[in-house]
């Protein structure tokens, strides 16, 4: 699928429900419960709208939510999605509850996984996550998800200044240590609680330069739709170092992405005001051809970039915890 500014749109990302057991400061709002909980798509619906996407050459698929693992039925949604022939399956989860199903998921067809940790400190990721005793599951998930062979493992750290951005040098050491790829994204206006500001961002420049003190760092060619940019440890220690920077060096440019809610609408960026209501298209019953030419159509309308920063920036119609990320 090419959208009308030339880019091939190869990347599916469903969120298979928006319910989560975490509270992140920067995704979730303060103590109050997130409230209403769309319709999730049944099983069945979700299998059948993946394969008309992969009918029209999606090749990766990400699951995401919420936290996905929080759905009863996900290994068994891994099996047929991995059945359709996707190439690449991934998912994206906060690690809670992986410990005990990062084996069954890589039997059934996962190939790798990316988990969420934003502090290496229990006492401040619990801070964070506004859950008390979560640090040792993650960090056990992590381990288990290596040893069922789900590779690489790549563990995303949302950064905020005044929060975790000391952390910066403890993050490259724990890659270096567990051979894994640490991810720091910059912060984006897509939370609840309206907290976001451009000085709470914490830079590419700063952590490449702070990292590049203590560990040099080769750049690592990536895919040109990927949202990191990469780089390995120049003494050859195990790991990776990734940055994802979509403040300061937006890459909606080579966008391949395009995103499934848990209620069935069709986003096609994150920032997106608009969404397709595929989910009553399903229930209408409508035939393969009509549900791709749909599709088809919401691709052709993709944004071509976010404005975050910019005067007259408007807030997305949902927050992360509704997009999946
Ligand atoms: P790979 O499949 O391993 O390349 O990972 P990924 O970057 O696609 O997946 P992941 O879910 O780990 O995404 C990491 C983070 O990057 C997300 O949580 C978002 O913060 C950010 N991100 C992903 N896709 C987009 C996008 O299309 N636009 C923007 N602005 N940010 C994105
Ligand atoms: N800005 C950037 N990344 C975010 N995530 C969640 N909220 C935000 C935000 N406001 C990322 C987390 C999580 C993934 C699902 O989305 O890293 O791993
Ligand atoms: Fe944290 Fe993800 Fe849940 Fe948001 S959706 S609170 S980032 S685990």
């Amino acid at each position: 699928m090419l959208d009308r500014f030339q880019r091939s749109i190869h990347d599916l990302r469903i969120s298979v429900t928006d319910r989560c057991n975490y509270r992140c400061v920067y995704c979730r709002a303060g103590e109050a419960p997130n409230g209403h909980h769309a319709a999730e798509l049944s099983w069945d619906e979700l299998a059948r709208a993946a394969s008309n996407f992969v009918a029209l050459g999606i090749r990766k698929i990400r699951l995401t939510g919420g936290e996905p693992l929080l759905r009863a039925g996900l290994v068994d949604f891994v099996a047929q999605l991995a059945a359709m022939g996707v190439e690449d399956l991934a998912v994206t989860t906060n690690g809670h509850l992986l410990a005990d199903l990062a084996a069954p998921l890589r039997r059934a067809g996962l190939r790798r996984v990316t988990i969420s940790l934003d502090s290496v400190h229990a006492e401040k990721f619990a801070r964070i996550t506004r859950v008390a005793a979560g640090f040792p599951r993650v960090v056990e998930s992590i381990e288990r998800a290596q040893a069922a062979g789900l590779a690489p493992v790549k563990i995303n750290v949302v950064l905020l200044r005044g929060f975790n951005d000391d952390e910066v040098e403890a993050f490259a050491a724990f890659a270096r240590e567990r051979g894994v790829v640490v991810r720091f994204i910059e912060f984006m206006p897509l939370e609840e609680g309206r907290v976001w500001s451009r000085e709470m961002v914490v830079p590419y420049d700063e952590i490449v330069a702070r990292i590049e003190k203590i560990h040099p760092l080769v750049e690592v060619p990536g895919a040109p739709s990927e949202t990191a940019l990469r780089f390995r440890f120049r003494d050859g220690a195990p790991g990776e170092i990734g940055i994802i920077a979509p403040v300061t060096r937006p890459f909606c440019g080579h966008c391949s992405r395009v995103r499934l809610t848990a209620d069935g609408k069709i986003r096609t960026c994150l920032f997106s005001l608009r969404e397709w209501d595929l989910a009553q298209l399903l229930r209408q019953g409508a035939e393969d051809a009509a549900i791709q030419a749909f599709i088809l159509r919401a691709v052709l309308h993709k944004e071509e970039r976010h404005h975050i920063g910019e005067p007259g920036f408007q807030r997305p119609s949902r927050t992360m915890v509704h997009i999946g990320g």
